[in-house]
């Protein structure tokens, strides 16, 4: 079989297609012959060497892919056996096939494609455990979103406007149009603006109950300046780090020498939470993840969970696929096709 591997720490040329053995179900497992394979800003930290979860290189990346069962393990559902499938693979899910615990797999939604449903896991588990599970966020409290546009901020987008709360979402000016079209309140302009300014003349300078931040280091200190009373921040992610070689060292440093550093006094005064995520984190509670992704397919059947697959790109144009989500080209997912 064919699979992406990340040869070393750098660019995209570091990406090789190469040829590797089938993978074979161990007791438990089924081996998923994938369709589609998504990709997440992870792995261009991955890549970039800053992303200290990801596998030892040389090694084959993706959290999550979209295809069908094509062998079953001992001890596996034997059933499963020709179904479509939707898994999260903690990594190696970036090649033709993959070998995956049977409780990591799903229905795959007829209504969806092979490639929106490679959208679904990262994305939308992500945003769940931050609105839901730990942002507890209310149809009468207000959200700011940044990066609305990406994959996770249109998952989130989807989530806040079941929920019924008020949706602000940061995202490059371009893609404001399209968020308006996704149902997004207020799209703000932090490229070419100070986002902080313009969210408190939109809330009468009262703030939003809930901020989730992929950016990190100061910018943290921003979104925890944006809360009204009651809020919430969450944290779940560093891409102002982002960047090839020594630069991008540089800025993780950076990013970690600027995180605020948060008073249990100054939270209790402001009656402020601030909380951190991780899913990749959480593979030891298949429990709350799965009853996670079954709210989320069973959105799927509702209608309001809506994955939008921006592109994909083949396995050969990985490189491409790397560079569309560092040039902030992306709308929602990419996904890598064999
Ligand atoms: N902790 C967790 O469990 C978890 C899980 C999933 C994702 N994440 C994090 O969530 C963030 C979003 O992930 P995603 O996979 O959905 O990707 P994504 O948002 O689709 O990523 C690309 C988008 O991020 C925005 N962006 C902000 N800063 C950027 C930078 N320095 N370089 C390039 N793009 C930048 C750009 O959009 P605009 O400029 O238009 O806003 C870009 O189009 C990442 O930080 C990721 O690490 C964390």
């Amino acid at each position: 079989m064919r699979q992406i591997v990340t040869t070393r720490n750098g660019g995209v040329e570091v990406l090789k297609v190469q040829e590797a053995p089938d993978p074979q179900p161990r007791k438990g497992e089924v081996v998923v012959q994938v369709k589609a394979a998504g990709l997440n800003f992870a792995e261009i930290l991955a890549r970039q060497g800053l992303y200290p979860d990801g596998p030892k290189k040389p090694c084959v990346m993706g959290y999550e892919v979209a295809g069908v069962v094509e062998a079953v393990g001992e001890g596996a559902d034997q059933d499963l056996l020709g179904k479509p499938v939707v898994a999260m693979t903690r990594f190696g899910g970036q090649a033709e096939k993959v070998a995956v615990p049977a409780d990591q797999i799903f229905e795959k939604p007829e209504s969806l494609s092979f490639e929106q449903a490679a959208a679904l896991p990262v994305n939308y588990l992500t945003a769940y455990a931050l609105l839901v599970v730990m942002g507890s966020l209310k149809a009468d409290e207000s959200v700011l979103i940044h990066n609305a546009g990406g994959g996770v901020g249109l998952a989130a987008l989807d989530i806040g406007k079941k929920i019924g709360a008020t949706t602000y979402g940061t995202a490059s000016p371009g893609k404001h149009e399209f968020l308006r079209e996704r149902g997004l309140d207020h799209p703000i302009d932090y490229r070419n603006q100070d986002w902080l300014p313009v969210l408190q003349q939109l809330t009468n300078d009262r703030g939003v109950e809930l901020v989730i931040d992929p950016i990190g280091g100061s910018h943290w200190k921003k979104s925890y300046a944006a809360l009204r009373h009651t809020g919430r921040l969450g944290m779940f992610g560093v891409s102002a780090a982002s960047a090839n070689g020594l630069k991008g060292k540089f800025k993780l440093i950076k990013a970690v020498l600027q995180m605020p550093k948060f008073s249990p006094l100054g939270l209790l005064k402001k009656s402020r939470g601030v909380f951190g995520l991780n899913l990749g984190h959480l593979w030891h509670e298949p429990k709350k993840v799965t009853a996670w992704m079954q709210v989320i397919l069973d959105g799927v059947n509702e209608g309001w969970v809506r994955p939008f697959v921006d592109k994909a790109f083949s396995f050969e144009q990985v490189g491409d696929a790397h560079k569309y989500l560092e040039e902030r080209k992306n709308l929602g997912k990419v996904v890598l096709v064999p």
